[in-house]
């Protein structure tokens, strides 16, 4: 019997959270065809709920959260996984209601598994994370509703955090005017370096909430924020364009109009990594390694152990995160 450590999160009194790291065993893991050996995790926003108790995310505690998860398979018990291949399983329910990516083992469906691409390490895998694969579905969407580089100025919310600094990086890297919108005013060097070619402070984005048009600005926008900032990015849309939209950092609702729609054509794109075919996500994946190999990744990680998640997930649902925490899991 294989006992492993885990991070896990208690309810110690009603509403009452506990983090802490404890040894469990395999036999203990939920069932699945195939054992993985984690290598690294990542920590992403929606993890920092799962380890402060939000029930949207998990319902039931003690839990191991850890959307994502990069390791080496262990056992199989189906013909496409054998013993030493490296997979990535992110997404799904890994981390939300089965247990997740922040411990040395999962069991998860063959039907979550893929195989690590060629030109990407365990490390780089995670180092993009859920994150770096919401931020390519982004602009894979904006590049089906047309956007080409040279239409005009892209605009990045949440600039700073995973999602939005790998978005930033994509973009430039595949030659669009980058404005980067964050409430960092210390990070526009940062953001410059990872190519924003015009950084803007978030309360810019905040005015005019009552305005049923702004002026028209951008070609097209990743919103990884939701809230009013997103129904004024919206408003300031160029006629024709789009935003697509992932996140919820400011809010969940926003009070809209439909004069953007119907005077200017613009396009409202939802983005979803968690629940799309398998396919979806390893056709991406490959594009991660390859056309979309993002250069100086290096430059937006900072590497953690276990036992220094909690207070990086303090960290992140304070709006604090500024690129991405990789965890080192073996
Ligand atoms: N749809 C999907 O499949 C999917 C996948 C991944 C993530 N998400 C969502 O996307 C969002 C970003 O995820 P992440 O992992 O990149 O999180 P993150 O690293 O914490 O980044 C979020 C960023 O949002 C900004 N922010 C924080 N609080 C804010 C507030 N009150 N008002 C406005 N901006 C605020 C901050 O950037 P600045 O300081 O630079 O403004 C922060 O760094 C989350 O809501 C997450 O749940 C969705």
């Amino acid at each position: 019997m294989t006992s492993f450590t885990a991070l896990q999160v208690r309810e110690i009194a009603p509403g009452q959270f506990e983090r802490s790291l404890v040894q469990r065993s395999v036999d203990e893991l939920p069932q699945g065809e195939v054992l993985i050996r984690v290598r690294y995790s990542s920590l992403n926003y929606k993890d920092a709920l799962s380890a402060a108790g939000n029930r949207a995310v998990t319902r039931e505690y003690p839990h191991t959260p850890g959307i994502d998860a990069a390791g080496v398979v262990e056992q199989s018990a189906v013909a496409e996984f054998a013993p030493g291949d490296e997979v990535i399983v992110t997404g799904y329910d890994l981390g939300m209601n089965t247990a997740g990516g922040f411990a040395q083992y999962i069991r998860v469906p063959a039907a979550w598994v893929i195989k690590r691409p060629e030109g990407l390490s365990l490390r780089d895998a995670m180092t993009l994370g859920t994150a770096g694969l919401t931020a390519a579905l982004c602009v894979d969407k904006l590049e089906q509703a047309g956007l080409e580089p040279g239409q005009g100025p892209v605009l990045v919310t949440g600039a700073t955090g995973g999602v939005g600094s790998l978005a930033v990086l994509l973009l430039s890297s595949l030659g669009h005017e980058v404005v980067a919108v964050t409430g960092k005013a210390d990070q526009a060097e940062h953001l410059r370096e990872l190519g924003a070619s015009q950084v803007i402070g978030r309360e810019a984005l905040q005015a005019g909430t009552g305005k049923p048009m702004l002026k028209e600005q951008w070609a097209a926008a990743v919103d990884t924020v939701g809230g009013e900032i997103l129904f004024n990015v919206v408003k300031s849309l160029r006629r024709g364009g789009s935003v697509a939209c992932c996140g919820l950092t400011a809010g969940t609702d926003f009070a809209g109009n439909v004069f953007p729609f119907i005077l200017r054509g613009v396009n409202l794109l939802g983005v979803d990594s968690v629940e799309i075919p398998l396919m979806t996500k390893a056709a991406m994946w490959d594009k991660l390694s390859l056309q979309w190999k993002l250069p100086g990744l290096e430059r937006l990680v900072h590497e953690v152990d276990l036992a220094q998640l909690p207070a990086e997930m303090d960290r992140i649902l304070a709006g604090g995160q500024i690129g991405r925490v990789l965890v080192r899991i073996d």
